[in-house]
């Protein structure tokens, strides 16, 4: 079996190497093609990879190339992990909100809202080429912000589910604290992407959500949030940790203020990671990959395809079309809940109803998406007036024009339309 990334030269890549060769009952992959259109990354990259496979004997060889064309023919996934204008970009996204007061974050608020416009038409222009090339190929969306991303793909018409690591890191560290394998628990997790709630977590079939949340697990979990447990054990869910941004706003802000911002971070990182990628002596996995945001997406990933390509019916959560799942959505909308996965793809389980509690904010959040994929396909500065406007962490009209200004401008090069 064949799969290819898009945004192969990515310093995670090793990250779903290591997936795959772990996982390799679970995925027989025969050939992965990096695909990136940086060539001095990819190369070192793809160096890594050959020896994390060699190392764990994995017989699967390793293609890098910069045409997408060729990377895609034959694969039976092709995965979208790729990032507009790099960590530089991210970086204003995560920076020019605080001069107006708002979070900066490279996903969510204003800072998601350049994402958005930047990464859209790129990724749309790609699933052309793979509706050209691959036509059987399921397309895996890692590209943030993947909520709006799949609804793009989904739009368009392509065989696309976005996935995010959020739900499965917070599944295998609960069952790490309970002590038992992490196929034995399962999440009552619904919402959007990057906007989810546990409202319930069960283990062998029972919830044990309140329990953990009175007992000192909760503390923890609360610590971990950077939220009160107080607030958590009220509410009697756990919130991913996207929702500090929103339950911690002006807390997160004066944090942002007074350190460097997480793209900085990263972008050291980055630097580290490729000399290391460059050194014949590393065949696996580095230790400071699990610094990443993105712990366990590989898994996530390798149990996603496993299960479309091999019809097996088991539950993931995963970023999907709404379909009535959610009666105050429209039904064009992507939620991010647990669905079955088939090889007709992921057809999303009932849910309970939504207390309004977390089902304001949903509908709030989702409508803010469906303005902000208008301004992307569209473009024009009213649309993304709208889509700051109807962002709940904007929503000031002052707010919203200074915001539009530093925004186009700041993405000028990115944005076709400007
Ligand atoms: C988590 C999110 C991803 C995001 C990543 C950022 O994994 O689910 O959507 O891209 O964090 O991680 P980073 O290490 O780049 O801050
Ligand atoms: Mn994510």
């Amino acid at each position: 079996m064949k799969l290819a990334v898009v945004g192969g030269g990515s310093t995670y890549t090793p990250e779903l190497i290591d997936g795959f060769a772990r996982l390799r009952d679970e995925l027989p992959v025969t050939e992965v093609a990096l695909i990136d259109p940086n060539p001095s990354r990819l190369d070192l990259v793809a160096g890594v990879s050959r020896r994390m496979l060699e190392h764990a004997g994995h017989p699967a060889k390793v293609v890098a190339t910069a045409s997408l064309e060729e990377g895609v023919a034959g694969a039976s996934a092709v995965l979208i992990q790729l990032r507009v204008g790099g960590q530089a970009a991210r970086d204003v996204d995560e920076t020019l909100p605080l001069r107006c007061g708002c979070v900066g974050q490279e996903t969510t608020g204003a800072g998601g809202l350049a994402k958005a416009l930047r990464t859209v038409p790129l990724v749309l222009d790609i699933a052309e080429t793979v509706r050209r090339a691959a036509p059987e190929a399921w397309i895996v969306d890692f590209t943030n912000p993947v909520g709006i991303v799949t609804r793009a793909l989904l739009d368009a018409g392509h065989r696309a589910i976005g996935l995010c690591n959020v739900a499965i890191g917070f599944q295998r560290r609960f069952a790490a604290a309970l002590g038992v394998e992490p196929s034995r628990v399962t999440l009552g997790h619904v919402g959007l992407n990057h906007l989810t709630w546990e409202r319930a977590v069960y283990l062998d079939g029972e919830d044990v959500l309140p329990a953990a949340l009175a007992s000192e697990h909760g503390d923890e979990i609360a610590a971990a949030l950077g939220l009160r447990v107080e607030l958590l054990r009220r509410l009697g869910v756990i919130p991913s940790y996207y929702l500090r941004y929103y339950y911690a706003h002006d807390a997160v802000v004066r944090e942002q203020l007074e350190k460097p911002s997480r793209a900085a971070e990263v972008a050291a990182m980055e630097e580290e990671l490729l000399r290391l990628y460059a050194d014949p002596a590393v065949v696996t996995k580095p230790d400071l990959l699990s610094q990443r945001g993105g712990a366990f997406y590989s898994e996530a990933a390798v149990a996603l395809i496993s299960s479309l390509l091999g019809d097996r019916g088991d539950t993931q959560v995963v970023n999907v079309r709404n379909g009535g799942t959610l009666p105050f959505l429209d039904d064009d909308a992507v939620i991010e809940v647990p669905a079955a996965i088939t090889a007709s793809g992921a057809a999303p389980l009932p849910v309970a109803p939504v207390e309004p509690l977390f089902r304001g904010l949903i509908a709030h959040v989702s409508a803010y998406e469906e303005l902000a994929l208008r301004a992307a396909l569209h473009g024009g500065a009213d649309r993304v007036r709208d889509a700051l406007l109807a962002h709940p962490l904007v929503g000031q009209d002052a707010v919203t024009e200074e915001l539009t200004g530093l925004l186009l401008e700041a993405n000028r090069g990115f944005l076709p339309w400007t």
